[in-house]
């Protein structure tokens, strides 16, 4: 059988955080065997494929997204054969298989970086962002930490500065230096060769810093667009156009998708940047050329998604490139929890995952979104994310979104481990464990269900075109074509909305999920109410 290059397009993507999907060990912490324990959950939902945040060697100071070594293991996840037993299980239920690679950082424990910061002669001296101090001995230029303070951390062994855009644990890879790109094309290829089916790329934008350390402008209050930690990081008050976004990047990703294309496999990249997040994706994504696949923050955000918005986001998309191809989220590891985010009651979340899988782009379903999970209440003491750390309490960090995922509701840890948790177990969470939805039909669970469902049903729904995108007040309306057509539209408030269809003879579909259906070319929609028809 051939290989299906184009399996990503419309795909769902279901995101598991390793350390909190299910211990097998008992030490409290989720591993690669717990996750083939559990690949069964995630074939029962009906995802297409699995995105694995990291589980390499590493110190863990940001939980892994500092690695020490691509190309293994930690300890605390299991081995490389249990990877390759967690690959075999996802063939056999049919998942595809993403793992998440960190090209742009990485650990300080990395053998690269120990060798790179001894002197400023060894072999590996230009693998990292090194700079000179100003005369009067303070970093290079401007640029911020997201993690907060400086990008810049002094080494007394060289007398230089290296940059750091997260933690000064996590030095940023010099791009400027073709070895540097070659060492991580191989890492590319290391994973392919044991049967991974793609990536997901951290920081996709952040891969090449400015090469003469320009200084970032500052952005006027009212420019900024602050997404992940509103009002409180300084990093929103640059605009970031000499750290990130250099155009260098195309030409890499160009090398990068030739690796991936022999093999199939396909790559959703992250691209954060608060101004010109949506445009980067498309750049990135269009051409076929580049990675298939990009996530912006649009759907990430503190404020809701409103019809305006999405209406707003599809326009800023097409006009860079009609062919890009986005992949939507709502919630992430690094993000509140949507229904909490958003206060979204029980009618509107379902009415937004109805919604996400309408849209044209690939989706990515983050663990635990499928049980209706809220944001955990974590409290100081129980902090472990140094993001969280370091801004709170105006920001909380993220470990109200990476507690475990909960399997049972007759143990006190959710069944996800026989230890204590890393993170705690919270009461809401147990009340909604996959065991207490499982069977019962009008479970979020089984909306979940019926809602991937429905959107394998229809082929238009994952790779047909998405036309005449509308907002009306809280209604958002929209056409998917191709080999057949379906009208939707979505109420995206709490009042009644009266909406009419387009022209045409319409059949109502999507009954099964809750939508209403129209009469005579008109329909009413109640609170979260939305409407699915297809042209006949
Ligand atoms: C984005 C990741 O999603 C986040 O969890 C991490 O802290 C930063 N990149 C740094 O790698």
């Amino acid at each position: 059988m051939g290989v299906d290059a184009d399996w990503w397009r419309g795909a769902v993507i279901y995101q598991i955080y390793p350390r909190s999907f299910q211990d097998s060990t008992g030490d409290g912490i989720g591993d690669l065997k717990g996750i083939t324990r559990r690949l069964d959950h995630i074939a029962s939902l009906g995802a297409d494929a699995i995105w694995i945040s990291p589980f390499f060697t590493s110190p863990m100071k940001d939980f892994g997204y500092d690695v020490s070594d691509y190309c293994d293991v930690d300890p605390m996840f299991g081995t490389l054969s249990d990877f390759d037993a967690l690959v075999a299980r996802a063939q056999e239920l049919g998942l595809k298989v993403m793992i998440d690679l960190v090209l742009s950082h990485t650990s300080d424990q990395h053998p690269w970086f120990k060798e790179s910061r001894r002197d400023r002669s060894n072999p590996r001296a230009d693998w990292y962002v090194w700079a000179e101090p100003k005369g009067d001995g303070t970093p290079p230029n401007n640029w911020l930490s997201i993690f907060g303070g400086s990008a810049w951390q002094w080494d007394s062994r060289r007398e230089q500065y290296y940059l750091h855009n997260f933690l000064t644990s996590q030095p940023d890879l010099n791009f400027h230096h073709e070895p540097v790109q070659e060492a991580l094309l191989d890492v590319v290829r290391f994973w392919l060769e044991r049967g991974v089916n793609g990536f997901r790329l951290d920081t996709i934008n952040f891969y090449f810093a400015d090469r003469y350390l320009r200084d970032n402008p500052p952005l006027p209050k009212e420019l900024r667009n602050d997404s992940i930690a509103p009002g409180v990081n300084p990093y929103n008050h640059q605009l970031h156009l000499f750290d990130k976004n250099q155009p260098e990047n195309i030409e890499f990703l160009r090398k990068f998708r030739a690796v991936l294309e022999p093999y199939g496999a396909a790559a959703v990249g992250e691209v954060g940047d608060a101004q010109r997040g949506l445009e980067i994706m498309a750049e990135y994504t269009s051409g076929g050329d580049k990675v298939q696949m990009c996530y912006p923050f649009e759907m990430l955000q503190p404020t809701r998604l409103t019809a305006a918005l999405l209406e707003e986001t599809f326009a800023r998309m097409n006009a860079v490139a009609p062919d890009a191809w986005p992949c939507w989220a709502y919630s992430n590891h690094d993000t509140v929890r949507h229904i909490t985010r958003w206060n979204l009651p029980e009618a509107a979340a379902r009415s937004y995952t109805v919604l996400l899988m309408c849209l044209r782009g690939s989706l990515c379903l983050y663990q635990g979104e499928e049980l209706g999970l809220p944001e955990a209440d974590i409290d100081f003491e129980e902090l472990r994310d140094p993001y969280g750390i370091e801004f709170w309490p105006e920001f909380k960090g993220r470990d109200g979104c990476r507690t475990p995922m909960t399997w049972v509701t007759d143990n006190s840890n959710g069944g996800f481990s026989e230890g204590t948790p890393w993170l705690p177990v919270k009461a809401p969470h147990l009340n909604r464990a996959v065991s207490a939805q499982d069977a019962d039909q009008t479970s979020m669970l089984n909306h979940y269900r019926r809602a991937l469902a429905f959107r394998r049903a229809h082929e238009v729904l994952r790779t047909g075109t998405l036309s005449g995108l509308r907002a009306e007040g809280d209604v958002a309306t929209f056409v998917r074509g191709g080999e057949e057509t379906i009208f939707c539209a979505f109420n995206l408030g709490a009042e009644q909305a009266h909406v009419g269809l387009p022209e045409g003879t319409w059949a109502a579909i999507g009954g099964e999920l809750g939508a209403t259906a129209a009469i005579g070319g008109e329909v009413t929609l109640g609170p979260w109410g939305y409407c699915l028809m297809r042209k006949v």
